[in-house]
């Protein structure tokens, strides 16, 4: 017996549930889900299965035939969950399992009307990656495992449920005042996409096999700011092969979404903050549609091979990014992910293993260490071998990757192997090890420097002697730029300092959420008031931990953002999403006393 997984009860010595049929019926007014589902196993089993669950009251757990079947749920492990164990009496390949899924599920949030854009109905969505599965479905909720899925969801029918998988079917059932929805996905994937959101929905067409929903109030904007989507899918396709999900949907959430988007599948999820009116951020969308193939197609095993989902990713997401908007785009977007890194890193400490790229994770929750590392060191570590073999090399290689790899998933090793065998000796060339088992950030780095990024950051670097850009200069860079010009402003500033950049930037008008978070988060540790009326409304409404983490954090380096901090804390923990106002908590408990 192995564990393949220290985020799961499951072991190898277990029959896996490949497919299940789940019925739910969702209750907004007791924020529950009343949920029938039948697991079906790859074949007959007996004896013990241990399965993983949370925050789930199981009623009862029955054979095909109606009869009961033994099983116990243990005290709840503060990393894992609850272990859910059913003792066969007898063989069998399904089971029925009835339920209520609690209302502080940490797969969920409930959105008070007032919370959505239309300020009407409520919301509902869904976050299972990385281990949140388990707080909606009983299964076995690890990447190493595999299933396709039926669903029915049953709502009150003036909400529509949309979910990451095929929409087959509708009923409307007048007398109750409800609506199910059908749904089926045939790709196997693994549990942490499962995924689906309720509310007030409506959807445009954006291409054949791409539509995007959001709420009636926003869906014309949204749809002009992911416009080019199809261009992006042909592009993908051509790097990487053919997309295998048949359509690629996307869904706007209101803006206490916690992430800036998630790959579910045929149906990514979106922060409404990438709304721009520019398209300046639609790298996020494209970020997530490469997940289609490394991510959703290629799996990581387990939360400790991150990087194998979110290193390829990113790479995938630049070359994208070149193939479309010019290689200067992706210069930019590796010079913004590289300033993400070094704060990370200084956040960890230089030495701390969590910044290898291949983790430790036994005890550790994985959400307690996301970071940017997998992301980013991933990506440079992909980069690098890519610039040792060449360009037209890697993309042979990447293509034979994910035609070999599709829909399983592997670990640092298999991979190692595999680049072995293509590239004989080139782990060694590239210090591999080191890479990949090594904290910080290794000499070999690649260097991914233009002028223009050099002139950017010469700008950045001016500025502490007093050097303001000329208007001419600013005028000149576009959203991607100025982003990279204000990470790399030293800080704190004095507020004459702020004055000139808020003037000079229109920061009081500023539409692209990247810019205006760097700029709360810059205002916040200079103790800047004229920013803190942006500061409390932009924290009132935006849950993505991106963005309010940095934020909060600099707000812990004076007495009134403190105090600011504290009480917007208060007024929003009960409307933020339960990971981010965790997130929170965790930063204002830092705070020196007052
Ligand atoms: N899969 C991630 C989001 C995620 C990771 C959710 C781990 C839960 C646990 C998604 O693809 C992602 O990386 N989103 C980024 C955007 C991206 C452009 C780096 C985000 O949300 O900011
Ligand atoms: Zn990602």
């Amino acid at each position: 017996m192995a564990k393949l997984d220290p985020h799961s009860y499951y072991d190898d010595s277990q029959p896996k549930i490949t497919s299940f049929k789940l019925k739910a019926k969702i209750d907004f007014d007791a924020k529950k889900l009343f949920c029938q589902v039948a697991l079906n196993f790859e074949k007959e089993v007996e004896g013990t299965i241990k399965l993983d669950s949370r925050d789930l009251i199981i009623k009862s757990v029955t054979y095909e035939d109606g009869s009961n079947v033994n099983f116990k749920v243990y005290p709840k492990d503060k990393v894992l969950g609850n272990l859910f164990e059913i003792n066969f009496d007898r063989l069998t390949k399904t089971i029925l399992v009835e339920y209520e899924v609690e209302k502080d599920s940490t797969a969920l949030q409930w959105l008070k009307p007032e919370q959505t854009k239309g300020k009407q109905k409520p919301f509902l969505f869904t976050q299972c990656q990385p281990h949140h599965a388990r707080s909606l479905v009983p299964l076995q909720d690890s990447p190493s495992v595999r299933i396709t899925y039926l669903a029915e969801i049953t709502v009150p029918s003036d909400l529509t449920v949309v979910m990451a998988a095929g929409a087959s079917d509708v009923f409307e059932n007048r007398e109750k005042g409800e609506k199910t929805f059908f749904f089926k996905m045939p790709q196997p994937i693994p549990p942490y996409l499962f995924a689906f959101a309720v509310g007030r929905l409506t959807s445009r067409d954006l291409s054949q096999r791409t539509k995007i929903w959001a709420e009636p109030e926003i869906v014309e904007k949204a749809a002009y700011e992911f416009e080019e989507i199809e261009e992006m899918i042909k592009k993908a396709e051509s790097l990487f092969g053919p997309y295998e999900w048949e359509r690629y949907d996307l869904l706007v959430l209101p803006p206490s979404f916690p992430y800036g988007g998630m790959e579910n599948p045929r149906l990514t999820f979106i922060t409404p903050t990438l709304i721009a009116g520019d398209r300046s951020l639609v790298s996020v969308v494209i970020h997530e549609l490469a997940h289609s193939w490394t991510g959703n197609l290629v799996t990581n095993k387990n939360a400790q091979h991150f990087w194998i989902n979110e290193g390829f990713t990113v790479w995938a997401e630049r070359r994208i990014l070149e193939a479309i908007y010019g290689v200067e785009a992706s210069v930019m977007s590796y010079a913004q992910g590289f300033n993400a890194l070094k704060s990370a890193i200084s956040r960890f400490g230089e030495d701390s293993p969590f910044t290898c790229l291949v983790t430790n994770l036994e005890n550790v929750d994985p959400d307690d260490v996301f970071s940017e590392i997998p992301y980013e060191k991933g990506s440079l570590f992909l980069r690098l071998l890519e610039e040792t073999v060449s360009r037209t090399s890697f993309d042979r290689f990447i293509r034979s990757y994910i035609e070999k790899y599709r829909f399983t998933s592997i670990d640092t090793e298999e991979l190692c192997s595999f680049i072995e065998a293509h590239f004989p000796d080139v782990l060694k060339k590239v210090s591999a090890e080191k890479w990949l088992y090594s904290p910080g950030i290794p000499d070999n780095c690649p260097k991914i420097f233009s002028s223009r990024l050099e002139f950017i950051m010469n700008l950045s670097s001016g500025f502490k002697f007093g050097t303001y850009p000329t208007n001419e200069e600013i005028v000149s860079m576009n959203p991607g730029e100025k982003l990279v010009y204000f990470q790399n402003l030293p800080r704190p500033l004095n507020s004459e300092q702020l004055d000139f950049l808020v003037s000079s930037f229109n920061l009081k008008e500023v539409t692209n959420s990247e810019i205006l978070a760097e700029y709360l988060t810059i205002s916040a540790m200079s103790d800047y008031e004229p920013a803190f009326s942006q500061i409390k409304s932009f924290l009132s409404e935006v849950g993505r931990m991106k963005y309010i983490r940095p934020i909060y954090r600099a707000m812990g380096h004076n007495k009134r953002t403190r105090e600011l901090a504290r009480e917007l804390f208060e007024k929003t923990k009960e409307t933020l999403h339960p990971l981010s106002r965790a997130v929170i908590q965790q930063e204002i408990e830092k705070y020196e006393k007052d």
